[in-house]
């Protein structure tokens, strides 16, 4: 099967020259090939995409919404079908694959909701017979661009606020997850989406991201991936002086004091760690703990990781599917290195698996270091795999300096029976997310999601916040006195 871009309502084959072949990480079949794009399939599809704004502009907002609602109910009828494509592409468990799904599903009638909502403001004027309103005007053709590890749930959050707004969008969707992508292009086809409002275009960051940025007729890029990939996005962006919304790196931690309920702990780690195999922005990749429990928490997450059955994720009965690709395993085992080297103890895990049944596929054993110390560098760089680090601390005030101490800010979770603790470390802790008594994934999509420092420039995807990258704020004053009142002059 070779996969199509969807520009204008049509398929259309990139005019790239080289195609690449989507592997599933679980065993390293090919499941289908895409042709690669290049800047005139960019070009072309911007020019559908702002013919098309045009006339989207003018379709009532609650109509907009009607397609989004269309959209739902059909991701729902696949919704496991989509979630086995997925698995197969992306490697996550199906569990969590139709998790993800339901993260699109939620994210379209909700979004769906706000075409009848889109709040401004009315407000009172300075002057007599005077009246000020702000409404969100849409900005026109926007450029998303998402990362592999979810493939449709950051694609939701990005398209479905940008069409309900009154935009129409080119999608780049990452090489290693375009048939994701292909099944929502299929979507958006049979709901009737006026062609030209969503386009997707196949291709690497390199060729099609870089044509994307320097459009001039594309007015906002949102990108999620890599803090790295994310800074020359927003230098380029900065350059053509478009609104750039960046979603980048974690390095999340899970803080567990010595109240805390040591079992919830204990899951709320093993489930935000090794889920999605570690690569998720929000995953915890440092569990900061009191001494007086570190001993006890560190023999009970030893004894639990034994239970987590590793595998292809298609098979109900794993709890860690594989990781991405080569090179990912090649990061994370040279990470687990860089640790050891640095004194970090290894407590469990550190090694690439390669038995029977794994041999083909990308498999790293969930690990876990203690004793490590927290400016070290598998305490303060992303590793995006199945890796925990254990640093001890004395205080809550310790633990909430270490949490701080890195470069990104994305999610934070402490356990803990102390209400004041917790409030305390929801007020303290620098990061864009915060939870109490749970793991440091599972945002759902009706509040914002993003991060502090490194992990952002100040936008969030999702909730009401992810109409404010899509929009642009529009004040209005109709004067109806009939003659003419100056504002600041005239208002004894
Ligand atoms: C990501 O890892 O990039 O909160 C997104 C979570 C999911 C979304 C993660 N709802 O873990």
């Amino acid at each position: 099967m070779k996969l199509n871009n969807y520009i204008n309502g049509s398929w259309q084959e990139g005019g790239g020259a080289d195609y690449t072949a989507v592997v599933n990480p679980a065993n390293g079949e090919t499941l289908c090939e895409v042709k690669l794009s290049g800047k005139s399939d960019v070009d072309e599809a911007v020019k559908a995409a702002k013919r098309a704004q045009k006339e989207w502009v003018l379709v009532p907002a609650p109509k907009r919404a009607d397609y989004l609602y269309e959209i739902g109910r059909l991701m729902k009828e696949r919704k496991e079908h989509l979630a086995q494509v997925l698995t197969k592409e992306m490697g996550k468990v199906i569990e969590e694959g139709r998790g993800e799904v339901q993260e699109g599903i939620d994210m379209a009638f909700y979004m769906a909701g706000e075409g009848r909502r889109l709040f401004g403001e009315t407000v009172p004027s300075e002057l007599q017979d005077k009246f000020a309103m702000s409404v969100r005007a849409p900005i026109g053709v926007v450029g998303l661009i998402t990362p592999w590890n979810f493939p449709v749930a950051i694609a939701t959050w990005k398209s479905f606020p940008a069409i309900v707004a009154g935009n129409t969008f080119i999608w780049k969707p990452a090489t290693e997850t375009p048939m994701m992508a292909y099944e929502m292009a299929k979507i958006f086809e049979e709901v009737g989406l006026p062609p030209g409002v969503a386009n997707v275009v196949f291709g690497s960051g390199g060729e099609v991201g870089t044509a994307m940025i320097e459009h001039p007729d594309i007015r906002v890029i949102s990108f999620t991936g890599s803090t790295e990939t994310g800074r020359r996005v927003a230098e380029l962006g900065g350059r053509h002086l478009k609104k750039v919304s960046l979603e980048m790196g974690g390095k999340n931690a899970v803080i567990v004091m010595d109240d805390a309920d040591l079992d919830l702990a204990v899951e709320g780690i093993l489930w935000s760690a090794f889920g999605t195999a570690g690569q998720r922005c929000t995953a915890c990749s440092r569990v900061i703990v009191h001494r007086d429990v570190k001993k006890e928490l560190e023999q009970r997450l030893l004894e639990q990781m034994k239970s987590l059955t590793i595998g292809d994720g298609l098979d109900e009965s794993v709890k860690v599917g594989p990781v991405i690709n080569a090179a990912a395993l090649e990061k994370i085992h040279g990470y687990v290195e860089i640790g050891q080297q640095e004194g970090a103890k290894l407590l469990a895990g550190g090694r690439v698996l390669e038995d029977e049944g794994q041999k083909c596929g990308y498999y790293y054993e969930p690990t876990l270091f203690t004793d490590v110390k927290w400016d070290s560098r598998i305490a303060q760089e992303e590793i995006f795999g199945p890796v925990i680090s254990l640093i001890e601390v004395g205080s809550l005030d310790e633990a909430i300096e270490v949490n701080n101490s890195v470069t990104y800010g994305l999610s934070s979770s402490i356990f803990t029976r102390d209400v004041n603790q917790a409030f305390r470390a929801q007020r303290d802790l620098d990061t864009g997310i915060v939870y109490v008594n749970a793991g440091t994934t599972g945002a759902e999509i009706h509040l914002p999601f993003g991060g502090t420092k490194g992990t952002g420039n100040g936008h969030r995807d999702s909730g009401v916040a992810a109409l404010d990258v899509f929009t642009e704020w529009k004040s209005i004053y109709v004067d109806y006195s009939g003659k003419l009142q100056r504002a600041q002059i005239d208002t004894e």
